[in-house]
């Protein structure tokens, strides 16, 4: 969630900082800072947005050709400028940005107060700058390096010091860092999207290494100064990709492209004739999934959501028993793990530390591990046995939207490849295999009704409350549409199945409490009704999501947004839409930061 960019090379330091930490900006700050290396350190730190420590730059002479910056989300320590990074030693030689966490900060600042160290601000971050200058003797990556060994917790981290000039050093635990020199410069970031315009060559810090980069090359060892190979990376993503393609959001964007998200997810995947799903990445596991008798599936937030759809159409399609965990409870409650479990993890940034964690602890109990991951080269990509890849392109905008859509389409193929492994025939599979090819279409023709869902959007801005509910496919939309909402407009919003609404949500009914019904013609569509009819007995206006062709459903409605039919499983890529759509407009119509709501971040690299 902060952001880290560093630079030493042949040009100014401060503006390209200042360009890195702004490309960064989408994951979440509170604060933002950096030092440049003139003559002498000179150090900037600002609360709020990044404006604001632009200002301070503009007005002091940031004159250097080195430095590093910092965008800060708090964790240990309130949002103030004195808590905001770079923190620096004493003697203000050494100097550090961080993302992650000291576990074991008290008991370090302890020993570093009694040898004469004096704390200027509330954060973990700052013992390591303390930490590494006691150890520093001329050569700022063997103070790294000393250190680090005796830090416990997550970091990445970028160190600089004024003794030992152009140099960065940086070291990676759980919180990723990518490095990069381009013939100019040598440059180190937290995210690849920071450095971008500089260089596509990356390289990927794996845990426990530590990189020191120059302006003409850089060295990885581990803490023990054993040296690393390291490969090089080209980045698929243009720089025009992380841009908002002429919308005003982000988010918005990221809606609009999902016939296009969907088309990369299911490229080169999907065998119609032989109604089969190509998952490159399983291949080489091919056998062992056949014997697999049980799956695992952990994610958090949106990710999770759209696990329980994926529960739902592997168990449907392919009679395997799936259990979807929250990654943040799996890691904690001492989970069985049999030989023949495979456990799937998850995520959009690949980052995201809850999901992280419950996949070491998988790994430990022996399962096989796969991921369901959207950035490329990221920890969890790096870390899981075997890997499918979402393909959803960068999502900026802090609220999930293209990549839920992308990663349900994947969790289909994998049905359909588990499915046909198992007992799914070939006219079930060729039947998936083209309800799955129709989609981007499909997509697309819901998005030509946005501007209905804007109307939906402008009525009902005012509400202070809203319910979503759906059964089956459309429960998970349900509980997706409600977290949207919420994220996006701050208004309080609850998901439940259609059915729990009598067993004690529907007490909170009365004319102002809208709930928006998922409730596609489907296999439980008789039953949503009823559902739906319960609350409007009570007066509650309803929004139905329902399928094109369904007129009976405007008698009992107070408004639909209607969309394609498709095969039921297939259902919520289409039925979400709407939802994303009246979350997105609401949000705009509130004046809310569509793109960075208050208090979230994109990705969530601390537990
Ligand atoms: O990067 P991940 O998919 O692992 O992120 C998981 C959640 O943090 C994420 O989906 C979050 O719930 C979003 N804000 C939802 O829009």
């Amino acid at each position: 969630m902060c952001g880290i960019i560093g630079y030493t090379g042949d040009k100014q330091a401060a503006p390209i900082l200042l360009e890195g930490l702004r490309r960064e900006a989408y994951r979440g700050y509170d604060s933002s800072g950096m030092v440049v290396f003139g003559t002498s350190p000179k150090l900037v730190r600002a609360v709020g947005k990044l404006e604001e420590l632009e200002q301070k730059v503009a007005t002091l002479s940031m004159d250097g050709i080195f430095g590093i910056g910092h965008s800060r989300w708090a964790t240990h320590g309130e949002v103030t400028e004195v808590n905001a990074h770079p923190h620096a030693d004493c003697k203000s030689n050494v100097f550090v940005v961080h993302n992650g966490i000291v576990e074991n900060y008290r008991e370090l600042r302890t020993k570093l107060k009694e040898k004469g160290h004096a704390f200027s601000s509330d954060t973990d971050t700052e013992i390591l700058a303390h930490l590494i200058e006691h150890f520093f003797e001329g050569k700022l990556e063997e103070a790294v390096r000393k250190a680090m060994r005796l830090v416990r917790g997550t970091y990445g981290l970028l160190v600089a010091a004024a003794q030992d000039p152009g140099k960065l050093v940086a070291a990676r635990l759980s919180s990723p860092l990518v490095i990069a020199v381009n013939g100019t410069g040598g440059f180190v970031a937290s995210d690849p999207a920071a450095i971008i315009t500089h260089t596509k060559k990356v390289v990927f810090l794996e845990d426990g290494e530590v990189a020191t980069v120059t302006a003409d090359g850089f060295t990885v060892t581990d803490l023990e100064n054993n040296v690393k190979d390291k490969e090089i990376t080209e980045l698929e993503w243009s720089v025009e990709e992380a841009q908002k393609g002429g919308r005003p959001h982000f988010m918005l964007k990221e809606i609009e492209e999902q016939p296009e998200s969907l088309q990369n997810a299911l490229r080169g995947r999907l065998l119609v004739e032989e109604g089969k799903a190509k998952l490159g990445g399983l291949e080489p596991f091919a056998e062992r999934l056949r014997s697999t008798d049980r799956l695992i599936i952990t994610a958090m937030g949106t990710a999770s959501l759209a696990a329980m759809v994926g529960e739902y159409m592997i168990e449907e399609y392919a009679g395997i028993p799936v259990e979807v965990e929250n990654a943040a409870e799996f890691r904690y409650r001492k989970p069985v793990i049999g030989k023949n479990t495979a456990f799937l993890a998850i995520s959009q940034s690949g980052e995201t530390a809850d999901t992280l964690a419950a996949l070491a602890e998988a790994k430990e109990k022996g399962a096989l591990t796969l991921g369901l991951i959207n950035v490329i080269g990221s920890t969890l990509a790096r870390q899981v046995q075997a890997g499918i890849y979402n393909h959803a392109g960068p999502e900026i905008g802090v609220a999930s939207t293209k990549a839920f859509t992308s990663q349900v389409a994947v969790l289909a193929l994998l049905a359909l490849f588990f499915g046909r492994q198992r007992s799914l025939s070939l006219v079930q599979g060729r039947r998936i295999a083209e309800a799955l090819s129709a989609l981007p279409g499909l997509v697309q023709k819901t998005l030509e009704s946005a501007s209905a869902v804007e109307k939906v959007a402008e009525k009902y801005k005012d509400a202070s409350d809203f319910f979503f509910i759906g059964r089956k496919y459309s429960y998970p939309v349900a509980l997706e549409g409600a977290l949207k909402l919420k994220e996006i407009t701050y208004i309080h919003a609850e998901g439940y199945g259609a059915g729990e609404m009598k067993h004690g949500p529907i007490a909170l009914i009365d004319e102002k409490f809208p709930t928006v019904a998922v409730v596609p013609s489907d296999s439980v569509y008789e039953k949503t009704l009823s559902n739906i009819q319960e609350i409007k007995a009570r007066r509650g206006p309803i929004i139905a999501v329902a399928s094109e062709g369904n007129n009976e459903i405007e008698e009992i409605a107070d408004d639909v947004l209607y969309i394609p039919k498709t095969l039921e499983m297939l259902t919520p890529i289409l039925s979400v839409i709407p939802l994303q759509l009246l979350a997105y407009y609401i949000g705009v119509k509130k004046g809310r930061d569509v793109d960075k709501p208050r208090n979230l971040a994109k990705s969530v690299t601390v537990e």
